[in-house]
């Protein structure tokens, strides 16, 4: 049965209630729809809007139905949406009590309350979800302390870092959109309902009742705003969008850094793939997957930005698209954490191959400069000097660390024999103590204080 019926003299056309309903996808609010009405019965109750009696046979009956759709025993079909569907179903239990539960409510106020609610307990199951991520790369980090690789810029070897600086950077990232996340949950944490149709309600209802039942922290202050906002939705795809901005990056890396040309890491065959017609191949076909399903909660912000942006005061239809939006980014964005950190727990480092690497393509030629501007150069000059050097180096066929020092000592009198050490990639990667820098002390800091950061992030 329709929840609007009563004014028409025709039937709607079948065509007509499958391009309108919204069950299909929006089944997925039940638990937080059903919650949100239990409160608000309960709240009518005590405020005896409708009889108190008859709030509680409404909250029984909706707990009950509850557990019979987790058990799988009340399938939902049938009707336009899943706010229809419930009451429906209640009436069908109760008969005509039923019919008083969606006094003082609109399925305006309704759905932008099962939306805010469900987007809440979302952040904080992705939430958890990085917390794992992040912890499973401070144990990497931990792990990979003394390791050196070489860091690049323009994908040019460009200083030597250390292994754990380098996955920390991740950390980094990872906890920034925890705080993103966590930052826009205080802006989903206000409660619509109240709000009625558009205008409010005129029974004496209780809202700082309804929402301390549902742990709304806030209840919203402008009817209007209230049931025609998604900007929470909105929000929400962005932090996801940028979480996955900050996965793909990651799993670009490790294509790269896994392939032979580099083979700084080894992704174990469990996570690999193989191909058809090669058999030699071993492809990362899972980093790739994650890099590209980017591309579809970027696409889903994309498209709930451009259906807020039309929407006239107040509820429009059009706000329906925000489900299959927030659903689709929620759901890329959990099955990529959860595959990326279960790949990451078996992935392995060729430790000299990194090492080796980070030799190579004059990645100290900075410490040399450094050193002569130490010494009294002024750094442009020491930046040209330097570049002699390199140059002299690759007409020579020799790198930084196997010049002899009389070599050195031809480009300037300023250089005596501890440059023969400073050109060593691991002691370039040791001068670098500065916060946030790659010498071991730093990076043991970076590792206590992105672990400091978390730890507080989930006290809160
Ligand atoms: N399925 C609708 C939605 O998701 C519920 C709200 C319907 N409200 C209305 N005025 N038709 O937006």
């Amino acid at each position: 049965m329709k929840l609007w019926e009563g004014r028409f003299t025709q039937p709607s056309a079948k065509s007509a209630d499958d391009f309108n309903q919204s069950l299909s996808f929006d089944y997925k609010l039940y638990w937080h729809d059903i919650l949100a009405s239990i409160a608000h019965a309960k709240m009518l109750g005590e405020t005896q809007i409708i009889p108190k009696e008859e709030a509680d046979k409404i909250s029984d009956t909706l707990v009950n139905m509850l557990a019979d759709i987790e058990k799988g025993n009340l399938p939902i079909e049938g009707s336009e949406d899943i706010h229809t569907f419930v009451e429906n179903e209640l009436t069908k239990r109760i008969g005509v009590i039923g019919k008083k539960l969606h006094t003082a409510r609109s399925r305006n106020d309704q759905v932008a309350t099962d939306m805010r609610l469900y987007v809440k307990d979302s952040i904080v199951n992705i939430c958890g979800h990085i917390k794992a991520l992040i912890n499973t790369l401070l144990d990497i980090a931990n792990n990979n302390v003394q390791y050196i690789m070489p860091g690049y810029t323009h994908m040019r070897r460009a200083q030597p870092i250390s292994v754990a600086q380098y996955v920390n950077a991740y950390s980094e990232m990872f906890l920034r959109d925890l705080e993103r996340f966590t930052d826009s949950y205080k802006r989903t944490d206000v409660m619509p309902l109240g709000s009625g149709a558009l205008a409010g309600t005129d029974f004496p209802i209780d809202r700082r009742m309804t929402a301390s039942l549902l742990s709304f922290s806030e209840i919203s202050q402008n009817s209007l705003d209230a049931v025609s906002d998604r900007d929470f939705v909105a929000e929400y795809i962005f932090c996801c969008s940028t979480l996955m901005a900050h996965l793909s990056r990651f799993c670009e890396d490790l294509i790269l850094y896994s392939s032979d040309e580099f083979g700084f890491i080894e992704i174990s065959d469990s996570y690999s793939t193989g191909s058809s017609i090669m058999p030699q191949k071993k492809n990362p076909d899972i980093p790739e997957l994650i890099r590209g399903k980017t591309g579809r909660v970027y696409g889903n912000l994309m498209g709930i930005l451009t259906v807020i942006k039309g929407i006239p005061m107040t509820y429009n239809k059009d706000l329906q698209e925000d489900k299959e939006a927030l659903f689709g980014a929620e759901e890329t964005v959990l099955n990529c954490l959860g595959i990326f950190t279960e790949l990451l727990q078996n992935i392995s480092f060729d430790t000299r191959k990194m090492r080796l690497a980070a030799n190579g393509g004059f990645s100290t030629a900075t410490d040399i400069a450094d050193y002569l501007v130490q010494k009294g150069m002024a750094f442009r000059d020491a930046h040209a000097v330097t570049g002699q050097i390199v140059r002299y180096c690759i007409e020579n066929n020799k790198t930084l660390d196997r010049l002899d020092l009389f070599v050195y000592q031809s480009f300037s009198s300023l250089f005596d024999e501890e440059i023969l050490q400073r050109v060593r990639p691991h002691k370039s990667v040791e001068a670098r103590k500065v916060i946030g820098g790659s010498a071991r002390s730093a990076v043991r800091e970076n590792i206590r204080s992105i672990t400091r950061r978390l730890n507080r992030m989930f006290k809160e």
